[in-house]
This record gives structure tokens, C-alpha cells and sequence, in this order.
């Protein structure tokens, strides 16, 4: 196992500032920190897999030891087929301590060689999940500051589709939007 790997592993639906937060901390950290995609949750994504790594992508890319990459079925196994030999969790506040511990806890029965790394975010983001982030939008509430910026332009696109023209996010060709009044004269030469 290489000392100098530890994986991220995550549903980063969508990703936060407080998951940056933490890559950016942990990539001060470890040689090579791996951010891993859980492939197939039970939980139904509101940002498909490809659009998770596509914005982690974006998000990391000034990081050069950070990877982006997904896994399924055990994380332990995950871990070990990149030689990784630390996991790399979050904790916000005492109640992510509980489901944190029993998860580390399993990983460490199932694979004793593999430590968990507890970091915690900056306090702004204390309170700052994936699943609130997701409610608040989906409520139609502001997100700036809890997630970067393109995520939050991606949650405004995926949940108004109105939004994009409101605030000319897409460009619409003007001729597009000109209706076309047909003259008589036109009229007669679309019949012919
Ligand atoms: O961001 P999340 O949803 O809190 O991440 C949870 C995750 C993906 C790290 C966890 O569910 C996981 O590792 N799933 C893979 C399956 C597995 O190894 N389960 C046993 C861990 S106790």
C-alpha cells in the first residue's frame, strides 16, 4: 500500500464547497488524493454520474494530485485496487460522527490495513450538505456561497429550464424568436 494515496469516496450530488474545502485539504495532504464517485447508490442522483465527474472535473482541475475517478461495490476494494491506504471523510459536526464511525469502523473489519482520516471543513461550511443544497434549490432558495459557482448555475439549469432563456444563460439566436408575419404575396408563393 502507498502512503502517499488516500481516496475520497462520496455521492458529491452535487459537489459543495465544503467537499472543495476538503480536497483542498487533504490534497495538501497526501501524495495523490483520489475524489471516488460511488457508481451505483440506492439513492436515485439528482445529477447523473456523468455530470458529477464532469463538475468534480471542472472543480479540481488546478489540483495536480487530484483525480477524479468512480467505483462500485466495496469501498475497501476500491481502495486497495488503487493502492490507496487511507480513506478520506469529513466530519461537519457531532452528528456525522455516529454514521462516520460505524462506516469507518466496518471498513476497518472488512480491510484492517486501511485507515480513515477525519478532516474537518472551514466552520462556514459546517452546515452545508448535498442534500440540503439539493432542497434548498429544488424550494427555489438561494445556493451562492454553498456550492461554486458553475454548480450553482447547473442546479438553476436543471431545475428551471425557464431560467436559461430568462437570464440569456443560452444564447437564442434572434431569428429563432422572430415570428414570421407571411404577406399575401409569401402566402401565394408557399402555395405555388
Ligand atoms: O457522500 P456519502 O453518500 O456520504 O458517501 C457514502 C459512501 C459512498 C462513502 C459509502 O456509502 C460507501 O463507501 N459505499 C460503498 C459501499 C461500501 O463499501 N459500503 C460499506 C461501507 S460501511
Amino acid at each position: 500500500m502507498n502512503k502517499g494515496i488516500a481516496v475520497y469516496p462520496g455521492s458529491f450530488d452535487p459537489p459543495t464547497n465544503g467537499h472543495l474545502d476538503l480536497i483542498e485539504r487533504g490534497s495538501k495532504m497526501f501524495e495523490q488524493l483520489v475524489v471516488a464517485v460511488l457508481r451505483n447508490s440506492e439513492k436515485v442522483p439528482m445529477f447523473s454520474l456523468a455530470e458529477r465527474l464532469e463538475m468534480l472535473r471542472q472543480l479540481t482541475a488546478g489540483w495536480s494530485n487530484v483525480r477524479i475517478d468512480t467505483f462500485d461495490g466495496l469501498m475497501v476494494e476500491y481502495a486497495k485496487s488503487i493502492d490507496a491506504m487511507c480513506v478520506l471523510r469529513g466530519i461537519r459536526a457531532i452528528s456525522d460522527y455516529e454514521y462516520e464511525l460505524q462506516m469507518a469502523l466496518m471498513n476497518r473489519k472488512l480491510e484492517p490495513t486501511l485507515e480513515t482520516v477525519f478532516m474537518m471543513p472551514a466552520v462556514k461550511y459546517s452546515y452545508v450538505s448535498s442534500r440540503l443544497v439539493r432542497e434548498v434549490a429544488q424550494a427555489g432558495g438561494p445556493v451562492k456561497d454553498l456550492v461554486p459557482e458553475a454548480v450553482e448555475q447547473k442546479l438553476l439549469a436543471k431545475l428551471d429550464p425557464a431560467y436559461k432563456l430568462r437570464d440569456n444563460v443560452i444564447e437564442v439566436p434572434a431569428k429563432k424568436l422572430t415570428l414570421e408575419r407571411k404577406t399575401p404575396e409569401k402566402k401565394r408563393k408557399n402555395k405555388a
